[in-house]
């Protein structure tokens, strides 16, 4: 049984992975994630300098190839992602009124989401939006228009696809434990956006973990959770990982009742943005790695 079926049996939507049309068009890469996986998320092709990288001149030539291929083989698309301070063109970052940005915003994700329409099971609709304090980071977004671009950007992906769960997601919130800054802040900022009425259904803890970060998986996960109709665990990958520190991060999530997926971040180690350090499920040889193996022993037991 593959980890995907076995999440399915336990009532999860899926286990899946991030690619995009180069490991879509890698046969044996390709044969993983028909086996193995019930979602793929498109690693680059969903973001913004790719689908926009000129002003209202979209190219949706890999995302289209990418939900086509999922269609196909019966899987499941986290859309990633369309409003990010990284992987911006600077058309956008040069903008410098309210108004302007505002309909930037509304037209990349009412052209981005609305395409796929009925297609995408959950839009990364805002990423990345705060810092290590739990404070808004940064940005062209957050300069001009302060939080109000999170209810801007969240309300155009509602209208352009009602079917869509929208996410906000991040990194670093399921690493350091519950009482870090960020992820208190994050939850603190969600509850209070939901209860104004911003169409967020759900939260993504991406889960970029180093060695050692594992237990602290569980008890921040379920912090986030709490503060919204759903959450996953969106981009998993661990540097160095033991078969434990998988088990540990990914048992998170199917322990807690809204949880509802995770994502790995690639399939094999070297595609991985962090190739060298051996942090994913498959090795070089396209095989499975110990942590594959005790993951299906520990989930199938469960
Ligand atoms: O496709 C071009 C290629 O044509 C060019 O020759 C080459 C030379 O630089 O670059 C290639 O693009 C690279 C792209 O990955 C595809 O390999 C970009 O430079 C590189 O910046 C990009 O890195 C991606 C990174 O996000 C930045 O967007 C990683 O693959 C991707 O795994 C990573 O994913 C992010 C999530 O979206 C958000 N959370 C963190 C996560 C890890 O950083």
């Amino acid at each position: 049984k593959s980890i995907d079926a076995i999440f399915k049996s336990l009532g999860k939507q899926y286990f899946g992975t991030a690619a995009d049309r180069n490991l879509l068009n890698n046969a044996q890469n390709s044969e993983i994630i028909k086996a193995d996986f019930g979602q793929i998320t498109p690693e680059n092709s969903g973001k913004w300098q790719t689908i926009e990288a000129t002003q209202n001149n979209f190219n949706f030539n890999d995302l289209d190839f990418l939900v086509n291929w999922a269609q196909t083989n019966g899987k499941l698309v986290r859309g990633h992602t369309t409003v990010w301070h990284s992987q911006l063109p600077n058309w956008v970052d040069q903008i410098n009124n309210k108004a302007t940005l505002t309909s930037v915003i509304q037209n990349h994700v009412t052209k981005e989401i609305g395409r796929y329409a009925g297609k995408i099971l959950q839009w990364d609709v805002v990423n990345e939006m705060f810092d290590e304090s739990g404070g808004l980071r940064s940005s062209v977004f957050s300069r001009l228009l302060g939080e109000d671009f999170v209810r801007i950007a969240f309300e155009a992906a509602r209208k352009a696809d009602p079917a869509a769960k929208l996410y906000i997601n991040d990194y670093n919130t399921v690493e350091k434990g519950a009482s870090y800054k960020k992820t208190t802040g994050m939850a603190t900022y969600v509850k209070k956006w939901i209860a104004a009425g911003i169409p967020i259904d759900g939260i993504g803890a991406q889960a970029h973990l180093v060695a050692g970060e594992a237990g602290n998986v569980a008890p921040s996960l379920r912090l986030l959770c709490a503060a919204a109709p759903e959450c996953a665990l969106t981009e998993v990958d661990i540097v160095q990982a033991s078969a434990n520190d998988y088990v540990n991060t990914i048992k998170a999530c199917v322990d807690i009742a809204n949880c509802v997926g995770v994502t790995v971040w690639g399939v094999r180690d070297p595609d991985s943005w962090r190739a060298a350090s051996n942090p994913l499920l498959f090795n070089s040889g396209y095989s499975t790695k110990p942590a594959y193996g005790a993951l299906v022993q520990t989930l199938g037991a469960m």
